[in-house]
């Protein structure tokens, strides 16, 4: 079905969970292949949000059957009063008033948000026909980070000549001081094991071990000695993570340079997970790899959240959502 077999390693995965996938785009041609794709192939359970007589039309002049499926008009569902008094709560103390938590409710990727809060879906995908900001901050508002320590940052999952590469942050955080970096670091480290591989994590600058100097490449090298610390803990250091840095990108994937620029390095030549110093080097590698070097791209992906929202490109294919679908039923096991 799609191109590379990672995902449909991921999709196999998926189909053992049966987890619920609230999708708020149902006005989106894409967004409703992806649903019958993944509600015939029992990858999850889908929840499609919108006009419920056009996407039901659709669906019939498809020849498309609506097994595990339901199809939701926020404003015609009688759970829309429980939504609203539930955002008005978790807001008010915010300066949000009744009336707009109503008004807010009805938005779908609000709406969708209250679905996972209320616990009748496990998690959400959107952004097809949105922004990153307008998809993710109702997850930031209403689902929240799982921990009081570590901010929400996402993850871009680039597949390249059939391997998975796990790049961070390129979509959130705009400009990471050390301990948010190491904190990312951290995050998809826990996401990356999620996916059932293990974390290679190489820090990155424009820097190798000292060979450039700048405050970033300073912010890089104090982000990699707290993530280390945090590795060495009692939570962390059974598991099998392995970080490095300041790494320049080439060092951290090809070997014959890893050998050159840091030969004693346990991450550079063979890393998978790629933690960026900033955004606008995460988003703007990211869109390269998949433009220039024909990679498929999915995400971003939120981690640490207390449940999975995730985000689609505009640009998005019916196949990039079906992937989607899977990576968060997977990531919304607990
Ligand atoms: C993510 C983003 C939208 C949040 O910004 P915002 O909507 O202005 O949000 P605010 O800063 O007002 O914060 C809204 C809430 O989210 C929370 N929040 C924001 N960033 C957070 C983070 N990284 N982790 C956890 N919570 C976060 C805030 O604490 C706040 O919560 P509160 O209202 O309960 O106090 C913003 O960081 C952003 O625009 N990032 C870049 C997105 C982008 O354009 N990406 C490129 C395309 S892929």
């Amino acid at each position: 079905m799609l191109e590379s077999q990672y995902i449909n390693g991921i999709i196999a995965k998926a189909q053992q969970l049966g987890k619920t996938i609230v999708l708020p785009e149902g006005e989106d041609e894409r967004v409703l292949k992806a649903a019958h794709i993944c509600a015939e192939e029992k990858i999850a359970k889908i929840i499609i949000l919108g006009n419920t007589e056009e996407i039901k039309s659709y669906f019939s002049k498809q020849g498309w059957g609506l097994e595990n499926i339901e199809i939701i008009n926020p404003a015609q569902s009688p759970k829309l009063n429980e939504y609203a008094e539930l955002l008005y709560n978790l807001r008010k103390e915010k300066g949000l008033t009744k009336e707009e938590a109503d008004k807010l409710a009805l938005n779908a990727n609000y709406f969708g948000t209250l679905m996972i809060k209320s616990g009748h879906a496990d998690g959400m995908v959107s952004g097809a026909n949105h922004s990153t900001a307008d998809t993710v901050r109702p997850a930031l508002q209403i689902i929240k980070s799982a921990r009081k320590d570590r901010g929400v940052s996402s993850l871009f999952i680039l597949v390249c000549n059939g391997k998975p590469y796990y790049l961070s942050d390129c979509a959130i955080n705009i400009n990471p001081n050390a301990k948010e970096l190491a904190d990312i670091a951290i995050e998809s480290a826990e996401t990356v094991i999620k996916f059932g591989d293990k974390p290679q994590i190489a820090m990155l600058s424009y820097s190798t071990y000292g060979s450039g100097k700048g405050e970033s490449v300073s912010k890089v090298k104090e982000a990699t000695a707290l993530a280390k610390t945090i590795l060495s803990s009692e939570e962390y250091k059974n598991l099998d993570i392995k970080l490095d840095g300041e790494l320049q990108a080439d060092a951290a994937l090809d070997g014959v340079v890893a050998k050159k620029k840091a030969p004693a390095s346990d991450v550079a030549g063979h890393a998978n997970t790629l933690i960026f110093p900033n955004i606008d080097a995460g988003n703007i590698g990211c869109k390269l790899l998949q433009r220039l070097g024909g990679a498929e791209l999915y995400g971003p992906m939120l981690q640490g959240l207390n449940a999975p929202v995730n985000d689609l490109s505009r640009g998005c294919f019916a196949e990039d959502i079906v992937g989607l679908i899977a990576l968060t039923a997977l990531q919304s096991i607990h």
